[in-house]
């Protein structure tokens, strides 16, 4: 629609919620809108983002197997309309994907109906205990910046403790400096905190500062 500023809606939600005290309750509000057409989720890019496509290019072509037989596990944290998760499915990881907002796991369920991925709502901020250390491959991407920055440690904490022993954590993020004044959302990842990811055992295995944004593209990985 014309006259149409996804930014300045999304802000707008976003801040009547923050004066609520309600961190997350904007998305779902901003999903139900979107649903109704009356806005544009200004994330939803209808494709993986490139940053990740070009990162799985350079996953082996193996199968993607656990020692027991079973497909490796991915996880998507705040998988949003579902194109990262199909994406990471297609390269045969036996995948879930998440998000606070069950419009977000409605929509991403009713534009891939044959879907393999297991879409479900649940808080990073609260996750199922299952969920502790048993991924082979996780992917955050542009979730943590999402929240307001002092949420950010306990988000990353909940994120690098997905991955399992031996599993991959990749973080693709937008990037600010120490100090750096912002008014989000979003809230871009410092250095100190894209470090913070590996504070639950993790190893950084390869860091980027891409300066497409500028962003992060950071992987990590459990030993
Ligand atoms: C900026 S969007 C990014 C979506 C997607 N990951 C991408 O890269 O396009 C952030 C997403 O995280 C979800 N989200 C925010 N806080 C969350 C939380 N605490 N737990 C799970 N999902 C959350 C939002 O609903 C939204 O879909």
């Amino acid at each position: 629609m014309t006259g149409r500023d996804p930014d300045a809606q999304a802000r707008r939600l976003a801040s009547e919620s923050l004066a609520a005290g309600d961190s997350t309750g904007w998305f779902e509000r901003l999903y139900a809108a979107a649903a109704a057409g009356e806005a544009t989720v200004p994330w939803s890019r209808g494709e993986p983002n490139r940053f990740l496509v070009e990162w799985t290019e350079r996953l082996d072509r193996t199968p993607r197997r656990r020692r027991d037989g079973h497909d490796q596990r991915a996880i998507v944290v705040g998988c949003g309309f579902g194109d990262d998760a199909e994406h990471i499915a297609g390269l045969g990881f036996d995948t879930t994907a998440f998000d606070v907002a069950p419009g977000a796991v409605r929509a991403a369920r009713q534009r891939f109906p044959d879907s393999a991925v297991h879409y479900g709502t649940a808080d990073l901020l609260n996750l199922p205990a299952e969920w502790r250390h048993a991924f082979d491959l996780v992917v955050e991407s542009l979730t943590v910046q999402s929240l307001p920055p002092p949420l950010h440690r306990q988000a990353i904490e909940a994120v690098a403790g997905l991955a399992a022993p031996g599993g991959t954590l990749l973080v693709i993020a937008a990037a600010r400096e120490e100090g750096e004044q912002v008014e989000g959302p979003p809230w871009p990842l410092t250095p100190a905190e894209i470090d913070a990811f590996a504070a639950d055992g993790l190893n950084p295995v390869q860091m980027e500062r891409l300066a497409d944004g500028p962003r992060w593209r950071v992987e990590f990985q459990r030993p």
